[in-house]
């Protein structure tokens, strides 16, 4: 039996029909929307790379059946950046080395993004290095990811300043 979904990614609606209720959000992204940016590591819920946001929140895009989406808004890595313009989370993870490999970056990032969304990233190395703590890094780039954190958390606050002033 098949089910019908309307989701929102990245701002674009889908109205999508789904053969199998197993498929979940990482695998409909990836094979059926060619949003290849979220990426599959463990495929069970330990390692982070295909975190997403789902109405705002992180979520492991792994362990989520895309048919309880229905009405949805998904965010990916792909649906950061304002054209040209990285997001601030993206260009501060360049700027301080948030990477090496960058299979886990996607995840890192979007993670991130959630993390200072929920006002939870402050400026505690400590509790940054917490509140990521679901993303796993094979290259062990954690230094350069909590700085990274860091620094966008405090851009994105001034630039929340300098909008409301
Ligand atoms: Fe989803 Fe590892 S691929 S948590
Ligand atoms: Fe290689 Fe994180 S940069 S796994």
């Amino acid at each position: 039996m098949s089910h019908s979904i309307s989701l929102t990614v990245n701002g674009a609606g889908h109205d999508l029909t789904l053969d199998d209720p197993r498929i979940t959000l990482l695998d409909l992204l990836r094979e059926r929307l060619d949003l290849t940016g979220s990426k599959k590591g463990c495929d069970r819920g330990q390692c982070g790379a295909c975190t997403v946001l789902i109405d705002g929140r992180r979520t492991n895009a792994c362990l989520t059946l895309a048919v309880t989406l229905d009405g949805a808004a998904v965010t990916t890595i792909e649906g950061l950046a304002d054209g040209e313009v990285l997001h601030p989370v993206q260009a501060a993870f360049i700027d301080h080395d948030g990477f090496q490999c960058g299979y886990c970056t996607p995840g890192q990032i979007m993670s991130a993004v959630g993390l200072i969304a929920e006002g939870q990233a402050g400026t505690d190395p400590e509790r940054i290095r917490e509140g990521m703590s679901g993303n796993l890094c094979r290259c062990a780039a954690y230094h350069g990811i909590t700085e990274a954190v860091m620094d966008a958390t405090r851009r994105m606050a001034e630039q929340d300043e300098k909008v409301n002033a």
